[in-house]
């Protein structure tokens, strides 16, 4: 499973592609999207076309951070394959070795500079913590500092230099080949995210723009996006639907399409991640894979982050699983999959900031969960399957079955008092719902640990919530409503849309399509 895809050249369909769209005629757009549809049935053909994943970042600003170990189990307990860390762990990055788990490891912003300076730094750098590491750790990528060109910009000159000092230095140690140079990029980066087909970097990154794209192309790299719906819906201020941040149904009378494409982007998340793509090719760049290096919601969240709740952090992070894992791309690009970390593991409450900030995670430290996220969508994955509950199979065994009730009300230190008679989980009073009550108590205390989901084959995981009336198993989202923090002051993972949002909602798509057509040419 490679981060990474491979290049294809496609150049001459490719410019009459563009070409067409920035004709931007009505009766053309047929024609363009047949020739959209031929484009991509090449990088069908010559892209290995591989499933799609979910990895996670793992952020350690965290006050009782849970021992290398510990954070090692709790990835394998969701069988989390991918990870990407914003620094070189020696812990952590030992604990991954011989985990099969994929790493992306950080340069941070600090180390930016001398790397960028001096090609024996990078060369000493990967040395201690790449080469090091290898191959026992599967480090796969290094993302060079976190959204840098927005956050430190006198940072740019040296931004592309250190990348390909740190590139070389792989090269030296022949890692070049497993090991891929990138830096994460916020939206910021893009002056005019919507409608992508007219996207654009800010012309003030025009030079590092080029130098990068050239880079990441000429090693075969990916871009790596930091595409945060959240904020394109908070500082939309209202012109989007929360529906369309959260990858929910979006009503008849609130399609949002590009004008120019007619592409309907049924999220803001493909709608981030097609900008991007068009901005690259508007600097004619054509083959360049985008990762999704962080992505998230908030669920807690200070006065005036009244989206930052655990209902909008479990919908968005769920559905963006599902719609990660389905495999497809954005619409411009759909034959490539859009892997994604979610931001991030662990809620980190040593960020600064408002109180969102330290609200992101997907699990408190402790390893309790902050709502429940599903990873069990698709056969499409390489393995991200956290099917949080664990029951017995319709076709167990019977004597099994009481045996591996036995165990784990017994051995298994299954907390059992619910499934007693009077208590809320003895009705329905059969085998299976008793051992299925036992099963999941057992696996839900136990799977960080590595117990398992199997009592000799009769039990099997899911994603649905076996919980009924009072009767609530562990690990139900109604069981895990834990405790935040509260202080804070200013700062987030850095945004996304920009200030200019030319933005279509409307139930007369065509004409809404025309106008913003119109709109569209004086925007061009
Ligand atoms: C490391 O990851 C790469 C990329 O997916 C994969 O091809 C390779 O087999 C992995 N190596 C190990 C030792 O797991
Ligand atoms: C482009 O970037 C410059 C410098 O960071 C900034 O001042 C300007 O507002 C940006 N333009 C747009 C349209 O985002
Ligand atoms: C950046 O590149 C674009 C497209 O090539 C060009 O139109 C624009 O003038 C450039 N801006 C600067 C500041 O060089
Ligand atoms: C990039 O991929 C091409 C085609 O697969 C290959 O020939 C080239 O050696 C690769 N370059 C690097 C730096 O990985
Ligand atoms: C995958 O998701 C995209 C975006 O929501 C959608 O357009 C497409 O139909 C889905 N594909 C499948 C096979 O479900
Ligand atoms: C995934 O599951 C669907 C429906 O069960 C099936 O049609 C498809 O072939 C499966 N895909 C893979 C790659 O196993
Ligand atoms: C969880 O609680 C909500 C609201 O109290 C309720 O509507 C829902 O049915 C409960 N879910 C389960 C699985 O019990
Ligand atoms: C874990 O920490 C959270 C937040 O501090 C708290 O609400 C929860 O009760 C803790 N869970 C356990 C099992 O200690």
């Amino acid at each position: 499973m490679s981060l990474f895809t491979n290049g294809m050249e496609c150049t001459s369909i490719f410019f009459i592609n563009s070409f067409i769209v920035k004709a931007a005629m009505l009766d053309m757009m047929k024609l363009q999207n047949w020739l959209t549809s031929v484009f991509f049935l090449i990088v069908a053909t010559v892209s290995n076309a591989e499933g799609a994943f979910v990895g996670v970042n793992v952020g350690t600003d965290v006050t009782d951070l849970p021992s290398a170990s510990n954070v090692i189990a709790i990835l394998k307990a969701h069988q989390i394959t991918h990870v990407r860390l914003y620094d070189a762990n020696e812990h952590i990055l030992e604990a991954l070795s011989n985990t099969g788990i994929e790493v992306i490891v950080g340069v941070t912003d600090e180390e930016i500079l001398g790397i960028g300076e001096s090609a024996s730094v990078a060369a000493s750098w990967i040395t201690k913590n790449v080469a090091a590491y290898m191959p026992s750790t599967n480090i796969t990528a290094i993302s060079v500092g976190s959204e840098v060109l927005t956050s430190i910009p006198k940072v740019a000159p040296v931004l592309v230099p250190a990348m390909n000092h740190l590139h070389q230095a792989l090269v030296a140690s022949n890692l070049n080949f497993r090991v891929k140079v990138s830096t994460p990029l916020s939206m910021d980066v893009i002056s005019r995210p919507f409608p992508p087909s007219t996207a654009t970097f800010n012309s003030s990154w025009n030079s590092t723009m080029y130098q990068l794209l050239q880079f990441l192309k000429n090693t075969n790299s990916s871009y790596m996006l930091n595409a945060y719906p959240y904020y394109g819906y908070t500082r939309g201020d209202g012109i989007f639907p929360i529906e369309y941040a959260l990858f929910q149904p979006l009503s008849s009378v609130k399609q949002i399409v590009d004008p120019n494409t007619l592409f309907h982007y049924n999220s803001m998340f493909d709608a981030m991640v097609d900008a991007t793509y068009y901005a690259i090719q508007a600097l004619n760049f054509n083959d360049i894979p985008i990762i999704v290096t962080e992505t998230g919601w908030p669920s807690f969240g200070g006065a005036s982050e009244q989206d930052a709740t655990i209902k909008n952090a479990e919908t968005y992070n769920n559905n963006l699983i599902l719609r990660v894992l389905n495999g497809s791309g954005p619409p411009s690009q759909p034959k490539i999959p859009i892997n994604t970390y979610i931001y991030e593991l662990y809620n980190e409450d040593k960020r600064n900031g408002p109180i969102s900030e330290k609200n992101w995670g997907v699990f408190h430290s402790n390893g309790s969960s902050v709502y429940h996220l599903s990873f069990g969508a698709s056969n499409l994955s390489i393995g991200n399957s956290l099917a949080s509950f664990c029951v017995a199979k319709d076709d167990a065994d019977t004597d099994k079955l009481q045996d591996g009730l036995n165990w784990a009300c017994g051995q298994g230190q299954a907390n059992c008092a619910a499934i007693q008679p009077g208590r809320p989980c003895y009705l329905p009073n059969n085998l299976k719902t008793h051992a299925s009550y036992a099963f999941n108590d057992y696996y839900q205390k136990m799977h960080d640990a590595g117990g398992t989901c199997d009592f000799d084959g009769t039990a099997i995981t899911t994603t649905v919530d076996p919980s009924h009336g009072s009767c609530i198993y562990a690990g139900s989202s109604n069981s895990t409503i834990g405790g935040r923090s509260s202080s804070a002051t200013a700062f987030g993972p850095v945004g996304p849309f920009g200030a200019s949002l030319n933005l279509q909602v409307s139930s007369l798509q065509y004409l809404v399509s025309f106008i913003s057509v119109l709109f569209a040419q004086v925007l061009l």
